[in-house]
């Protein structure tokens, strides 16, 4: 600023309206608010959004009653009168500056939502799901529990008389055997089957009896597609006077087709489980080919999905129940087999392994 040096040279003419001293103070003032313009324009210059947020707040700092140019202009007012052309032009361009950079990002960025394509497919969000052992667990509960059942636990460390002896299991019975059972004492084990819940059930409730018990169970099996050491199963049980095999039936029916749907037919075929008599293996007609015979049900038109009889009377004495006037019938079915036979599910393993690429299939 030439006029400062000119001061600061001795080369002053203003001895006629401020002294040297006063007049030297404020021209070095003026350049400092020189020095301020650039300063500030520069940072006009260079300031780049990311977003509109940014350019309000830019704007409020910079343009706004409190701002920047407010201070400066302030500043303005006790600049000497001879400096005061350049640096109000100064700033007056300053603030076209300011003002111009604002309005063209807003503009920009009211353009860059107008061009957003709306008839682009748009991105799902990701929503957790329920596990299909879940589902098919809830649903089979949700069935039987219109009909009255209700739901019962019981631990999956269970001792030997639950498991086995009170469901009239020879002691040399295989299952005991150490190649399906995970022994933790000789007395002590995991669970095999739900069936344990029965005799927990029935130890503790007098007749009526209705009662369905979901949950887990563990045996000593090599993990393939078809099998695995741990499963879930479900047990159902009910005993009262006057419980028929014909009741049974009408129970499996019932549940049958409330799960697969209407047309689904069921069959019985006779089998053994030591804590039933009769027993009875349950078959459903084949979901993919309606009965025709495909590759899952192995030409057959069935597809077996539980295990079911009249309770022995030995294991109803077992449990303190009087077998001359009371019966009841009982089943048990696999989850996961169910799971896959609903869902087409050809890999126990998927039900395990937690891919959510797998589970997302699942609804
Ligand atoms: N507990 C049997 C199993 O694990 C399933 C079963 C069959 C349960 C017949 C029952 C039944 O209650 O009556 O294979």
């Amino acid at each position: 600023m030439s006029l400062c040096r000119e001061v600061e040279t001795e080369e002053c003419y203003c001895d006629n309206k401020i002294s040297h001293y006063i007049f030297s103070y404020l021209c070095k003032y003026s350049e400092k608010m020189k020095t301020k313009i650039d300063n500030l324009r520069r940072r006009v210059e260079d300031f780049v959004p990311q977003n509109v947020g940014e350019v309000e707040e830019f704007r409020i700092a910079v343009l706004g009653r409190n701002g920047e140019l407010a201070a400066l202009m302030d500043e303005f007012r006790t600049v000497p009168a001879d400096q005061k052309r350049e640096l109000g032009q100064a700033l007056n361009q300053l603030k076209t500056l300011a003002q111009e950079r604002v309005d063209g990002f807003k503009v920009a960025s009211a353009q860059s939502t107008e061009r957003m394509d709306l008839t682009r497919p748009g991105t799902a969000d990701l929503a957790g799901s329920r596990h299909p052992v879940s589902i098919v667990k809830d649903r089979v509960c949700e069935i039987f529990t219109r009909l009255g059942f209700s739901i019962a636990d019981g631990p999956e460390i269970e001792d030997d008389w639950h498991v086995f002896g009170a469901l009239n299991f020879p002691p040399d019975h295989p299952a005991r055997d150490m190649q399906d059972t995970f022994f933790i004492t000789p007395d002590i084990l995991l669970r095999t089957h739900t069936s344990s819940v029965q005799v927990r059930v029935m130890e503790n409730q007098k007749p009526p009896i209705r009662v369905i018990c979901p949950g887990r169970v563990y045996r000593n099996e090599a993990i393939s597609a078809r099998s695995h050491c741990m499963f879930h199963q479900v047990e159902g049980l009910y005993i009262d006077e006057g419980v028929s095999f014909a009741d049974m039936k009408q129970a499996i029916d019932y549940f049958a087709k409330e799960f697969f749907g209407v047309h689904t037919e069921i069959r019985m075929r006779p089998s053994y489980f030591p804590f039933t008599e009769p027993s009875a293996e349950v078959d459903v007609s084949c979901q993919l080919c309606g009965g025709k015979g495909c590759a899952v049900c192995k030409g057959t038109g069935w597809l077996e999905i539980m295990g079911c009889g009249m309770v022995d009377p030995a294991v109803l004495e077992a449990s303190g129940i009087d077998s001359s006037r009371y019966t009841g019938f009982a089943f048990g079915m696999g989850i996961e087999r169910t799971a896959m036979l609903k869902y087409g599910i050809r890999d126990i393993r998927l039900l395990f392994e937690n891919d959510v690429r797998f589970l997302r299939q699942v609804v």
